[in-house]
């Protein structure tokens, strides 16, 4: 693979290009993120979609199983002997219309993506298995991550399934829902918690890593993000191939956003789609640094050559004010992603915005999600209340299609659901109330009565 893969640094100006067989976290000569890019013309990939719908057939190969690695010719990068899965990617895109309806959208028009039924729960999984291949192409013994919660525990996970290599997870103090850090732990990750919140805990593990050698499975890693365009590959599959008009996706480190980028202009580039759909990327107004710098401050790629000094000038300012990330949907509760550049790229090659949501209206459209089956949590909500944010402006159209990413499972945080839903006006406020949500508009809301037949009874009658 090393003579049709390689590596190389996403700023035009510079371009350098390094091999697969590096473990690097940005270009050695300019300090920009890397990319893995493929000599199509020599690899020849498939030019027909029914190529993939072939492997279906074949489904006890782990390989045409898994649904990352049933598209690994769109990601050639290993060997195949080399290749990593524990089955992950059997991901569902559903039809919602109760939540289309909440969203403002025609019937049909919204479509939920669950990748929260992922082995850990999360999206992560797409890219971890994209990250512990390379890291067996490399040989590598250990790894690490800074997390807010999901990168850990699908870490994590994969190393207690593999045992391939041990986990090292790095977290901020009390930044962590208790659903995400039960994996990491149940799974023996050794779990290291620092006096800061993910952006210290970030910087830290790329210092960390680059002295003891410890392989970085983070998002700056550019194999896991190969991993992640698979999660396009899925939604169009599910969609017969057909191009939506929107993917809607919360914004955090900006994996998500940038893979998604990569795989339409690649799939465009080898003839495999027409059109690129709009990509919208969803802040929580408490974590909403690409909102500030591309909605506010008019931050662009800009063909290779983005204003870095709006960047440092915001990012000066967010020292001087002491302002740290804070939002219920601490999955995204970030203020210095690291895929900033990549996921400007993203948003020019597909004509994308960028909103911010606030906590209620995160914690709101969770509930509608949840309602309408399976659930997701509160980050991931961003994603329909981005949606409706967006319809309501008109920018989204009343019969667009609009695929919505739900990138984590319900359980991943049932604190902030069952607060939600409570009658416990103490909890609610503990929980949902110190980050301004104020109301919960679709509690479901337990019933309480006393341990007697008759009153049970009654109870149900009256409420059923
Ligand atoms: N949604 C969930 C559930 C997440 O866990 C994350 C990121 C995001 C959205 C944001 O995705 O970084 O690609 O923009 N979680 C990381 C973690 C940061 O450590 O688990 P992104």
């Amino acid at each position: 693979m090393s003579d049709v893969a390689f590596q190389r640094c996403i700023s035009p100006p510079c371009g350098e290009s390094y091999g697969i067989y590096e473990s690097l976290l940005s270009c050695k000569k300019c300090g920009h993120l890397l990319d893995v890019v493929y000599d199509w013309e020599r690899l020849q990939p498939p030019t027909d979609w029914s190529y993939f719908e072939q492997k279906w057939s074949r489904r006890n190969d782990p390989l045409c199983f898994s649904g990352v690695w049933r598209f690994r010719d769109l990601l050639p990068f290993a060997p195949p002997e080399k290749i990593v899965t524990i089955g992950e990617g059997q991901t569902l895109l559903q039809k919602a219309d109760e939540v289309a309806k909440y969203v403002n959208l025609n019937a049909g028009g919204l479509l939920l993506q669950y990748e929260g039924m992922n082995p850990s729960g999360s999206f992560k999984d797409n890219g971890m298995s994209a990250a512990f291949t390379h890291a067996q192409m490399i040989g590598a013994k250990r790894a690490a991550c800074a997390s807010t919660g999901n990168t850990s525990a699908s870490l994590a996970l994969y190393c207690a399934i593999t045992r391939q290599m041990r986990a090292v997870i790095f977290i901020g103090s009390g930044k962590i829902s208790y659903g995400k850090l039960s994996q990491a732990l149940e799974y023996g990750a050794l779990t290291v918690q620092i006096a800061g919140d993910f952006d210290d805990a970030m910087q830290r593990v790329q210092e960390v890593s680059r002295q003891l050698g410890i392989y970085l499975v983070n998002s700056v890693n550019p194999f896991r993000l190969e991993g992640q365009k698979t999660i396009m590959y899925r939604v169009l599959e599910a969609l017969r191939w057909e191009v939506p008009d929107w993917i809607v996706v919360p914004g955090g480190n900006l994996g998500n956003s940038s893979s998604f980028g990569k795989a339409f202009a690649e799939l465009k580039e080898l003839g495999l789609i027409e059109r690129i759909p709009r990509i919208a990327i969803i802040n929580a107004s408490g974590a909403n640094t690409l909102w500030e710098l591309f909605e506010q401050r008019g931050l662009r790629w800009n063909s290779g050559q983005p204003d870095k000094g709006i960047v440092d000038a915001y990012h000066a300012e967010l020292d001087a004010l002491q302002r740290r990330a804070s939002t219920i949907a601490s999955a995204i509760e970030i203020n210095r992603p690291v895929n900033l550049y990549k996921c400007l790229r993203a948003l020019e090659l597909t004509d994308g915005v960028v909103r911010e949501v606030s906590d209620q209206e995160m914690m709101d459209a969770k509930a509608q999600v949840g309602a309408g089956g399976y659930g997701c949590e509160p980050a991931s909500a961003a994603s329909v209340a981005g949606a409706k944010l967006l319809r309501n402006e008109g920018v989204i159209g009343a019969g667009d299609r609009v695929v919505c990413i739900l990138t984590g499972h319900q359980l991943k945080d049932p604190d902030a659901t069952v607060a939600y839903h409570t009658t416990d006006q103490d909890k609610f406020n503990q929980v949902l109330g110190s980050r301004g949500v104020k109301r919960a508009a679709f509690a479901n809301r337990a019933v309480t009565v006393s341990n007697d037949l008759e009153e049970i009874i009654k109870a149900i009658q009256l409420y059923s």
